[in-house]
């Protein structure tokens, strides 16, 4: 099973951003922990992180045949972009979304999200385990 994991903007930035909110652990150390989490599971993973909206709009135009499944932490995008959840409705591949923090818990912008009008399973506030529980996810539906 072939899964695309991505992450949106500042989500290079953990373990220096707002620990408080997101821990102090770094994206590499969340590749790291999903990398693990993928070999003993004998999940094919790929990650990808940008800041730019366009770029991730691409990545997931250039995921169709490519991936059984996407993990998505759009970040901020999460709240304004029409374009990412257009993108993920063109491709249409099983998609679950993830958040490190809790966002219906935080400001009232931050409650509003257009991915989950696409996403079969919305994590939030789980941290780094987020990322897992939709490994199980996957991997629970077989394909
Ligand atoms: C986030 C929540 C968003 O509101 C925020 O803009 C982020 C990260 C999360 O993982 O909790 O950058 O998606």
């Amino acid at each position: 099973m072939k899964i695309l994991v991505i992450n949106g903007p500042n989500i290079n930035m953990l373990g220096i951003r707002e620990k408080d909110i997101y821990g102090k652990n770094s994206y590499n150390d969340l590749i790291k922990k999903v990398q693990s989490f993928a070999k003993e599971n004998n999940l094919d993973v790929n990650f990808f992180q940008s800041n730019y909206e366009g770029a991730i709009v691409e990545e997931i135009q250039n995921a169709l045949g490519r991936y059984d499944g996407i993990i998505i932490n759009p970040a901020a995008y999460t709240h304004t972009s029409i374009a990412i959840l257009d993108a993920l409705k063109a491709v249409n591949i099983e998609t679950v979304e993830v958040h490190l923090s809790d966002i219906d818990k935080r400001e009232s912008f931050r409650k509003k999200s257009y991915v989950s009008l696409f996403a079969t399973k919305i994590i939030k506030g789980h941290g780094f385990d987020g990322y897992i529980e939709a490994l199980k996810y996957f991997l629970n539906k077989g394909f």
